[in-house]
């Protein structure tokens, strides 16, 4: 009661000092402490949504809509919009805490990625989405949404799902939205694929140390959890022993993995990416600086299916057209160079299976980032399906089964080694849409019948049940 009171005065001070509309008397105000100022509005009037979620039609729906009873023929069917403006989609935040229970239930640990490559179309519209600073604010608020709705019961947060590779598709080579990229690089009308790459991802790391920071202060005490973010990781190897070679491989890896994980671990971009960028790489102010060190991440997610040859650019002249760009440190990477493959090639052109990749990457990243914990966030196989295809055809993919052994084992010699490395997860449960493949690539260990949506068991799914319960601790 002191404090409310303490309160009451307290406003009933401000007002007196600072307003000339009220009219006091006796430097006191008319209306009784406790008072109630507010606005007014009703569902109808505001809300529109007037066929959302399972309403039905009102008295005014019906009424409005026949003619004449309106004086400009309008009606409430929008209104201003209120039901899903005023706050967050109840339905989608529904839809996770069902699914997120559901996992729970049944002994399952969810690790949640709050950005796989998507963004909402009103922030392109509004901004330019990643190229403007002005995303770190609203991916901040959205963060803050999962972690206040979710963060009791999820304890695994990937801010981002391979930053490098939606910034590559969207900004240099335009193949992916929001299809930036100069013209010389891509079928693009606009768009410069020589510095917005940099000051896209410049955007987005800032926007990871942000959120990073939120949960470390307001929620991590809490709720307990860990934040990290996850990277489509390839292993270059060098095509040769030369020297050449060996700094063109490093400086592939630099433009694509270093080039977020750098900046968040260590505090600023690879050195390679200074010297060949100059200006054009935006810098961090100290302030910036400052937010990367004190956030960092409490593990690197690590997703990775593929090894490239690198081979050198600078010093030696390259395929025409090839290698030449800046975003690859002029490197020449590819799973082919000058008829040398890494590995067997799959029916994937990008993808070649080469184990050996496996042990060789986390080992690297255990190396440059002191042996910070890494989940294999993403592993797994792509194929192709016959039309028409047998029963035979569907469930027995022995090519996933070997590809997934051969790359467990690969990772659990690194692991034998000290990397530092907590789980593996294969991409992917079922078969889904593979981005601008569409539905033609399958990857997972049940595959989906689109006609009928339809769910069958691959043999690759009974094998990795084996090989859990075989490699799970039992008492
Ligand atoms: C990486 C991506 O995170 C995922 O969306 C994609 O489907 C798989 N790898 C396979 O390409």
């Amino acid at each position: 009661h002191h404090l409310h009171f303490a309160l009451c005065l307290f406003f009933s001070l401000f007002f007196n000092a600072t307003s000339h509309m009220l009219l006091l008397k006796n430097n006191t105000s008319p209306f009784p402490c406790n008072f109630l100022f507010g606005t007014s509005s009703s569902s109808y009037q505001f809300e529109g949504a007037f066929l959302s979620d399972g309403k039905g039609l009102s008295n005014w729906d019906v009424f409005t809509h026949k003619p004449g009873t309106i004086m400009d023929g309008s009606n409430g069917d929008i209104a201003v919009d209120h039901y899903h403006r005023y706050q967050v989609n109840k339905a989608g935040i529904d839809y996770y805490n069902r699914l997120i229970d559901a996992l729970l239930q049944r002994g399952i640990e969810p690790f949640v990625t709050i950005t796989h490559y998507d963004i909402p179309q009103e922030l392109e519209d509004r901004y330019k989405g990643w190229l403007s600073p002005k995303i770190q604010e609203d991916f901040k608020y959205y963060a803050d949404i999962c972690f206040k709705n979710f963060g009791d019961r999820v304890k695994y947060w990937v801010t981002f799902n391979e930053p490098n590779v939606a910034i590559v598709r969207g900004y240099r080579s335009g193949l992916w939205p929001p299809a930036r990229c100069s013209a010389s690089f891509g079928n693009c009308s606009h768009g410069d694929s020589e510095t917005e790459p940099f000051i896209a991802a410049s955007n987005l790391i800032l926007s990871h140390a942000s959120v990073v920071t939120l949960y470390r202060t307001k929620y991590q005490k809490k709720q307990r959890g860990r934040i990290g973010i996850v990277m489509n990781a390839i292993w270059f190897e060098p095509l040769s022993n030369s020297r050449e070679d060996k700094l063109a491989a490093e400086r592939a890896q630099s433009f694509f993995m270093n080039w977020f994980l750098d900046p968040i671990i260590l505090g600023n971009y690879p050195e390679e990416m200074h010297e060949i960028l100059g200006p054009d790489l935006p810098s961090f102010s100290r302030n910036d600086k400052q937010k990367l060190k004190t956030s960092g991440l409490d593990f690197i997610g690590v997703n990775h299916y593929t090894s490239y040859y690198a081979k050198d650019c600078i010093f030696s002249a390259c395929e025409p057209g090839k290698g030449s760009s800046r975003t690859e440190g002029f490197a020449l990477n590819s799973p082919q160079i000058n008829g040398f493959s890494i590995g067997q090639p799959t029916e994937l052109d990008w993808l070649y299976v080469h184990p050996e990749g496996m042990e060789k990457i986390v080992t690297y990243i255990k190396n440059r980032y002191n042996n910070t914990p890494m989940f294999i966030t993403e592993n797994g196989l792509g194929t192709l399906e016959k039309p028409n295809p047998t029963i035979e055809d569907i469930i027995n993919d022995v090519k996933r089964v070997e590809y997934l052994s051969s790359y467990l084992d690969s990772l659990a010699t690194a692991i034998r080694k000290g990397a530092n490395v907590r789980g593996y997860f294969v991409w992917s449960l079922l078969d889904n849409f593979e981005w601008t493949y569409g539905y033609t690539i399958r990857f997972g260990l049940h595959r989906v019948d689109y006609a009928t949506l339809n769910r069958t068991r691959r043999f690759s799914a009974l094998w990795y049940k084996q090989f859990i319960a075989q490699h799970t601790n039992k008492a």
